[in-house]
């Protein structure tokens, strides 16, 4: 072997260990292919190729949609025949549609959003910031916790009553590659501020309100930098090929790492951590939603793709007791969603609509919080564009998405039971 195909080989898996390191990745030629598998033994080989460096991307009960890199194409498709699984090419030319996405290059100026483009952890904190002096009265931001890598997980309070009203908690992109979530949010954010409608303005005479756009700065700001396809956190769990990162959202305290509804492989994209809680960012949202649990009325946590509106559990089949009251507000807020532009949101629990999923965030509030109310919500799309949702689809996204939400908070302003009447 030559010095020089050495070194190339020694940067390689140092850039794979440590991807902090590399170029951007472009992901020319990968595909997003969609595989149907029908029984367990089908479901087996489709998950097998998680260890051979393709990712799981999306998909539910029906579907899984993996990101795959060209070298590997003919391959897996070889496999999917000789196992009788039926595939589709869901996105032909993934680095095409990264190029569509336009993230803003603009200083932001007096907290002014625009909802036709992506921001960057840097200008989604200035907007809190600018947004919460503006509104000093009954605005102001503060800091949840510290990420692993030392960022702010910087949040915004908006209280008129200095803390004391029924709270309601907002989150987005704990997921770091879902980048719609966290610019829905600042849209919520926004017209909480600065909307003319009543109906918005009157909740914040009944609630208190406390929203974290970016839930894992570490990993949004490296899905601008290098892999626009992260979706973890970034801290190292001693995996011994250097594997990154826990599924922040596998890393709550309910159920725990049981009923496979998470991963105990560090490479793994649902990797649940080496214990509940292992990773701070996780650890810090716990903290602070047990400071206001006492007020807490609804949970909401958004997450991409699918068009779901989900409430608990991801663990197993049994309805939990409110189950009917859930599923009314569920399909209300559906109809609500689709009146725009006709998008199509389903409701029901993450285990029956998605698939087994144990330590969410949501499932962790609503048991451990006993919160009134907790949703998570898959905005847009069902697969088309997924985490890469363009740009243009921003703020239909969001307006949509507040339809919806009033029906939401009507609902809740009723009262919710602790149980089905
Ligand atoms: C794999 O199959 C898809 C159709 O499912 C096709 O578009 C693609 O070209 C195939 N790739 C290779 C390398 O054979
Ligand atoms: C993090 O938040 C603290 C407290 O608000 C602030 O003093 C500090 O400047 C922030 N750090 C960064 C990098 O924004
Ligand atoms: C609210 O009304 C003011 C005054 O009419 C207007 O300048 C502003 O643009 C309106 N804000 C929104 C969000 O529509
Ligand atoms: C909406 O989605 C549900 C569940 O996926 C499906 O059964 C229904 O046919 C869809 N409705 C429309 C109008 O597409
Ligand atoms: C939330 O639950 C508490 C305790 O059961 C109850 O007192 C309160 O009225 C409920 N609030 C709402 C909005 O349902």
């Amino acid at each position: 072997m030559t010095m020089k195909l050495l070194t190339v080989l020694v940067f390689l898996v140092v850039c794979f260990a440590y991807y902090g390191f590399c170029e951007k990745l472009s992901y020319s030629g990968y595909k997003i292919i969609r595989t149907y598998p029908e029984n367990e033994e089908q479901w087996e080989a489709v998950r097998s190729w998680e260890e051979r460096g393709v990712d799981l991307f999306s998909g539910n009960r029906e579907y899984a949609n993996l990101l795959v890199p060209p070298q590997l194409l003919g391959k897996l498709n070889e496999s999917m025949i000789e196992n009788g699984i039926r595939t589709s090419v869901e996105v032909e030319d993934v680095k095409r549609i990264i190029d569509m996405e336009k993230v803003n290059e603009d200083k932001i100026v007096e907290g002014r959003l625009e909802w036709d483009r992506y921001y960057t952890l840097a200008d989604v904190h200035q907007f809190l910031e600018d947004q919460a002096a503006i509104h000093n009265t009954i605005a102001s931001t503060f800091v949840v916790g510290m990420t692993y890598e030392g960022r702010n997980m910087t949040a915004i309070r908006i209280s008129k009553s200095g803390e004391t009203r029924p709270a309601i908690w907002i989150d987005a992109n704990i997921h770091a590659r879902e980048w719609i979530t966290g610019a829905v949010c600042t849209y919520i954010i926004d017209q909480l501020l600065n909307s003319n409608e009543t109906e918005i303005q009157s909740w914040l005479d009944d609630y208190d309100f406390y929203i974290l756009p970016i839930t894992n700065p570490d990993g949004y700001e490296f899905t601008h930098t290098t892999d626009r396809f992260w979706r973890k956190s970034r801290s190292h769990n001693g995996s011994p090929v250097n594997c990154m990162g826990t599924d922040l959202n596998r890393n709550f305290d309910f159920h725990w790492m049981e009923n496979g509804g998470a991963s105990s492989n560090p490479c793994s994209n649902t990797f649940a951590g080496t214990a509940p809680f292992s990773d701070s960012e996780a650890a810090s949202v716990r903290d602070f939603l047990t400071s206001i649990s006492s007020r807490l009325v609804f949970y909401l946590s958004l997450h991409s793709a699918g068009q779901y509106i989900l409430f608990p559990t991801g663990f197993d089949a049994t309805p939990i007791p409110q189950y009917n009251t859930y599923m009314s507000i569920g399909n209300l807020a559906a109809e609500a969603h689709g009146v725009r532009h006709g998008t199509n949101f389903t409701a029901g629990s993450v285990y029956n609509l998605m698939y087994t999923a144990t330590g969410s965030s949501m499932d962790w509030t609503w048991s451990a919080l006993g919160a009134n109310l907790t949703l998570t919500y898959e905005l847009r799309d069902k697969g088309e564009f997924g985490h890469l949702l363009p740009p243009d689809q921003i703020y239909p996204s969001a307006t949509e998405f507040m339809d919806g939400l009033k029906v939401i908070i009507a609902e809740l302003s009723n009262g919710i039971p602790d149980v089905d009447p």
